[in-house]
């Protein structure tokens, strides 16, 4: 029995290695077993990894517990049979590698799938495998040893590692959006992502079947197509932009990463769409420049406004007096002919004087509800005749609009200059359309006009049209191409001073040969509106007569404001200031009427007028004023605006009736 010592032990498999019949096996009884395979046995059996050994021609199999459980329910029927009497599955591919072994060769299989039926454990199963030639005692190989390891953990998990990844880049794939693609360096796309489809609409057949030089921008093609070879001949991941077509006929600018496969002569390209991004940056120039722009016009226009309100001052006894030298028959016949032109030639200067200051938005503007349909309405007629038979106007104004906040005769005046532009930029003729909408500035638009409602009021012409030079400079003053003497380069500059002091805003749309459109762009008003249009009332009634209190601090206005007055059959007191004024009073010289300067060290008119209204309710105030001011003087006051000629005031002062009416 010591000679059975090698079998002790062994578990399971053991005790049937001890209790099978070998007498009827080619191996014999175990007692005479060669020496090698004895020892091997030992070894087997007391170790606790997966081994076998096939032993003789037929490899008669000899295993362990572990190989047991390898082997399931073949186990224990297996020990002891042939190895392909118990796996004929795998005959045809291990055979050969058993004959290596035969040969003294030894073989190693790193991976064996194998299903198995073990419980906890998954079916699939995977294991390496080393089969290792042993010599009997006269060195011939007499069979081989095979020791199992069991690698499905780590299989499995790097499996498991391999499909997730494969599963990321898919979903990458899918779901980017990026437009991603390999392509090769002859030309052609060979996978593009569905993002390429929602962006520039084209199929992926399309996109596969089309060389990728034609889907660029022709401009493009040849740059792009550089810096592929570049690429290619580098080898590094480079960038670049260029735009491409899409399904709709358009382009698309797109920001290109493209970096090359390693030696297979394609490459990867990931593109994204960078339209939006492009969009903000123009809009964001566009607003710059407007800025600017906006910037320009405003110091012109106090540079502008400045010097018009001073002029205005010093016209104000120039005309004043001419007027009064006029109608007092001064003079000889040449002598009042000289007068009467100086008169003109200070009229003139008046108008020019008025268009500054609506450029500056200093013009006295007396904004109320006004009906545009009604508005334009009213001077089709006016403007057809200005613009003569060549040109077609048309008015194309629903008459439910509401009403715009506007100053009407100031409006009037701004629609008749625009049309005599289109007339200037029609010399053959064309067509003249004037249309109003409603629009809504809201807070994702940024056109420089602050949020609300607003009535575009549209002016276009089918003449010459602008280039862009002309049309960013049509608005300054004095900007004009019609020649010396032809324009004073005022009126645009009039109707966006106008527009913008009215709380809206001007916009030019024009191009060479394309015609021009100016657009008034005006807030809705929220007042009811003030029925038609208010005329100059009829000639003044009969000469008023009492005393007026007349307050200036410039003595050359007052002087000429006093003679006026004194036409008119006033007994005038003078007085420099508001204070100077409330003094006179206070000693009793109250008088019939008070007509006051607005703007003047200390005291304004606009203050002195609301003392003398609450101390002396009866008295009539006017308020004469040199340019808008909007913020000072009470919106009931009557005003005049400076300059003003006779017959203006005594149309003012007819009108005046003391507060609460008398
Ligand atoms: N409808 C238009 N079509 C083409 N160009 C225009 C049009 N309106 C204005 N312009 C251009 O803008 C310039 C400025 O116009 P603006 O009305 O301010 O001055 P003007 O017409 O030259 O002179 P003014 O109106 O003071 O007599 C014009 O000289 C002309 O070049
Ligand atoms: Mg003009």
């Amino acid at each position: 029995m010591e000679d059975l010592d090698f079998l002790a032990g062994g578990g399971h498999a053991g005790e049937v290695l001890r209790s099978t019949d070998w007498s009827a096996s080619p191996l014999g009884p175990p007692a005479d077993w060669p020496q090698p395979l004895k020892t091997l046995i030992a070894l087997i059996l007391a170790a606790k990894q997966p081994m076998f050994i096939g032993w003789g021609q037929d490899h008669i199999l000899l295993y362990n517990d572990g190989y047991g459980e390898m082997l399931a329910d073949r186990h224990p029927a297996a020990i002891g049979r042939p190895f392909f009497d118990v796996w004929p599955e795998v005959l045809v591919d291990v055979k050969p590698l058993f004959d290596r072994v035969s040969s003294g060769i030894p073989v190693h299989m790193r991976d064996i799938k194998l299903t198995l039926h073990r419980p906890g454990r998954p079916d699939e199963s995977h294991f390496a495998f080393s089969y290792t030639p042993v010599r009997d005692e006269a060195g011939a190989v007499a069979g081989l040893f095979c020791a199992c390891i069991e690698t499905s953990d780590h299989y499995l998990a790097e499996r498991a590692r391999r499909e997730a990844e494969a599963s990321e880049r898919n979903r990458l794939w899918v779901l980017s959006e990026d437009m991603l693609a390999r392509a090769n360096f002859e030309g052609m796309m060979s996978a593009v992502s569905p993002a390429w489809t929602t962006v520039l609409g084209w199929s992926e057949g399309h996109l596969l079947a089309t060389p990728y030089s034609e889907l660029m921008h022709p401009e493009d093609a040849a740059v792009t197509l550089a810096a592929i070879a570049d690429m290619a001949q580098s080898g590094l991941p480079t960038r670049f932009e260029n735009r491409i077509a899409t399904a709709s006929g358009g382009w698309k600018p797109i920001g290109w990463t493209v970096s090359p496969e390693p030696d297979d002569g394609n490459f990867i390209a990931i593109g994204r769409d960078l339209s939006t991004e492009k969009a903000r940056d123009a809009e964001l120039l566009r607003t710059q420049e407007a800025l600017r722009q906006s910037q320009k016009l405003e110091s012109m226009g106090q540079l502008t406004g400045g010097v018009a309100h001073d002029f205005n001052n010093l016209l104000t006894p120039i005309i004043g007096s001419l007027d009064m030298l006029m109608r007092r028959g001064v003079g000889n016949e040449r002598e009042r002919r000289l007068i009467d032109g100086a008169l003109q030639s200070a009229e003139r200067a008046k108008v020019l004087v008025q268009r500054l200051l609506a450029f500056a938005r200093r013009q006295p503007l007396q904004p109320a509800a006004v009906d545009i349909w009604e508005l334009v309405d009213g001077m089709a007629g006016l403007i057809g005749s200005t613009l003569g038979p060549a040109i077609d106007v048309r008015v194309a104004i629903a008459s439910d609009m509401p009403p715009a906040r506007a100053d009407a005769n100031q409006l009037e005046m701004a629609i008749l200059n625009l049309s005599v532009n289109a007339r200037d930029a029609m010399p053959n003729g064309g067509k003249l359309t004037i249309s109003a909408s409603r629009e809504s500035i809201d807070m994702t638009q940024s056109a420089g006009l602050p949020v609300g409602h607003y009535i575009r009021l549209a002016i276009r012409d089918t003449g010459i049209g602008m280039d862009e030079e002309t049309r960013e400079r049509a608005i300054e003053p004095f900007f004009s191409t019609k020649g010396i003497g032809k324009g004073t380069g005022l009126g645009l500059s009039m109707a966006h001073g106008l527009a913008a002091q009215l709380g809206g805003g001007l916009v030019i749309h024009s191009a060479p040969g394309q015609g021009t459109t100016v657009e008034f762009w005006l807030p809705i008003s929220g007042e009811a509106m003030a029925g038609a249009v208010a005329r100059p009332a009829e000639a003044p009634k009969a000469a008023a007569r009492g005393t007026a209190m007349l307050v200036d601090d410039e003595p050359l206005i007052r002087m000429s404001t006093a003679d006026m007055l004194m036409d008119l059959g006033y007994e005038v007191l003078e007085a420099g200031s508001a204070e100077e004024a409330l003094k006179q009073m206070d000693a009793g010289a109250v008088p019939d009427i008070l007509v006051t300067d607005h703007l003047m060290p200390g005291m304004t008119g606009d203050e002195l007028a609301r003392n003398v209204r609450s101390r002396w309710p009866g008295i009539p105030v006017l308020i004469v004023s040199g340019y808008a001011e909007a913020t000072g003087i009470a919106a009931d006051l009557p005003r005049l605006t400076k300059p003003f000629r006779n017959a203006e005031l005594a149309e003012r002062i007819a009108g005046l009736h003391p507060p609460g009416g008398n």
